[in-house]
């Protein structure tokens, strides 16, 4: 059976965790592909509320295979912190498994997010300072450390010592910070090792077992298409590919295993951190969306900028991943509005009206939004799970958007809870 990939279309924060723990209920395995715990994804079950930022969103269902995949940088502490409070909150982790091959977050690496960051300035690019930027830079440098190398102690140490070389001159000359020991950081490590150790696995191979066996696999991006490094809003992106197609090299799975491709959308638009936003709105309205939709981040607490939705946007992220299908989520917060705005097309700053994503960046940042109006909804909508129990003006403006990016949407968010959604609405 073939796999399904579930993919942020925005700036991220989307509700992919939502939208994975729905589906994990009736899949075998669950399979994160990149990013870190710069990703922040909430699962909301009944009073507990669960902010992933490692393991995968499937991680509630027992007997769930939980993977780790290469693609992903992982930091060993946070990641023992996680499994820590998973554990302590009555979770089995037995089926979790982490690639060997995926690259660690060393101190250094968040050392140099930080630095990194504090010289940029008024160019900073907002990152979640977690080391994922840095750590990505040292996979392609090939002086990382992976996950395999916790399970031999002088190897460990040998590479550490090997990227520490420059690690240390950068910090010292570039940012005037104090320089790191490979040893002590060896030394804090073994603890993190013997525990992270019986997880480490041959994902790649686990996964084409599963797929050979007919078992059902999901996989989960992190982020969103617009944070893409090749795609995104450059240099405002993290450092790997949200995209569809990341998943297939951060997880060591051919393109033809994977028929199903579920963008998730919020029916406005949200972003944490620097870059442009042509969408975003500074007035009562986006105060209302942000305090509504209660719009902080998972990982940083940080308010997050709130706007209308972005067509022009999501039409890029349905071709550049190949959406089969959306999940259009909160829908829920836009009850109230006597109009809702949707953003169709870009007014370049020479007035030429544009439908597609430009690739040129100074375009983008001088891109003005075109916005088509609708009626707006009062009536609350939260928990509905009826596509019939919608008002008449929320179902069209669901409509205007999937006929717009041509895609059925097939689930829509109507609550944070688990159940609080309508299901399989079909193509509208
Ligand atoms: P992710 O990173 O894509 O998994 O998204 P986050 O968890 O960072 O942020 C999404 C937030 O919206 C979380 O607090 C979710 O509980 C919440 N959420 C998800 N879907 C819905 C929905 O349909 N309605 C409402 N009101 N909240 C939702
Ligand atoms: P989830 O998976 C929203 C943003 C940061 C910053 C930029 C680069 O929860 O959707 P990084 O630390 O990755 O180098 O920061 O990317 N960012 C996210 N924004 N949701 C996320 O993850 C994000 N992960 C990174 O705010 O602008
Ligand atoms: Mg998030």
């Amino acid at each position: 059976m073939p796999a399904t990939v579930v993919v942020g279309a925005q700036w991220g924060d989307e509700g992919k965790g939502k939208v994975v723990d729905l589906l994990a209920e009736g899949s075998d395995v669950v399979a994160r592909y990149q990013g870190g715990n710069n990703a922040g994804h909430t699962i909301v079950e009944g009073d507990q509320v669960y902010k992933l930022h490692l393991v995968p969103s499937g991680i509630l269902y027992p007997g769930t295979v939980c993977i780790i995949g290469n693609g992903t940088v992982v930091d060993p502490h946070a990641l023992c912190k996680e499994l820590d409070d998973l554990e302590a909150r009555g979770l089995s982790l037995d089926t979790l498994r982490l690639s060997g091959n995926a690259h660690l977050i060393m101190p250094y690496h968040i050392a140099l997010d930080g630095a990194s960051e504090m010289k940029l300035g008024h160019f900073s690019i907002g990152t979640t300072r977690r080391g994922i930027g840095p750590c990505y830079v040292d996979k392609a440098a090939r002086v990382g450390i992976r996950a395999q190398d916790l399970l031999d102690p002088k190897i460990l140490r040998e590479k550490l010592r090997v990227a520490l070389v420059d690690k240390n001159d950068m910090l010292e000359r570039l940012y005037d910070m104090p320089r790191m020991d490979p040893d002590r950081i060896a030394d804090e490590l073994i603890p993190a090792a013997e525990r992270l150790q019986p997880f480490i696995a041959d994902t790649a191979l686990l996964l084409d077992q599963a797929l050979r066996d007919g078992k059902r696999v999901l996989f989960e991006g992190a982020q969103g298409t617009m944070l893409d490094v090749d795609h995104g809003t450059y240099p405002f992106v993290t450092s790997s590919n949200p995209i569809a197609g990341g998943a297939c090299a951060g997880l060591g799975v051919g393109p033809n295993r994977i028929d199903r491709i579920l963008g998730v959308s919020k029916a406005y638009t949200t972003r944490v951190g620097e870059g442009p936003f042509p969408t975003e709105l500074d007035d009562e309205d986006g105060r209302a969306i942000g305090e509504r939709g209660h719009e902080f981040g998972t990982t940083t607490g940080r308010q997050r900028r709130t706007g209308w939705i972005d067509l022009v946007a999501l039409r890029y992220a349905a071709r550049l991943s190949g959406f089969t299908e959306i999940a259009l989520t909160k829908l829920d917060v836009l009850s109230g509005f006597t109009r809702v705005r949707l953003c169709t097309a870009y007014r370049t700053r020479e007035g030429e009206e544009i439908r597609d994503f430009p690739y040129h960046q100074s375009v983008f940042h001088n891109a003005a939004p075109v916005y088509e109006d609708m009626d707006g909804w009062s009536q609350d909508i939260t928990g509905c799970q009826d596509i019939d129990d919608l008002p008449p003006a929320a179902r069209a403006y669901v409509k205007r958007i999937s006929d717009d990016i041509g895609v059925p949407i097939t689930l829509i968010g109507t609550g944070q809870g688990r159940h609080e959604v309508i299901d399989q609405v079909g193509s509208n």
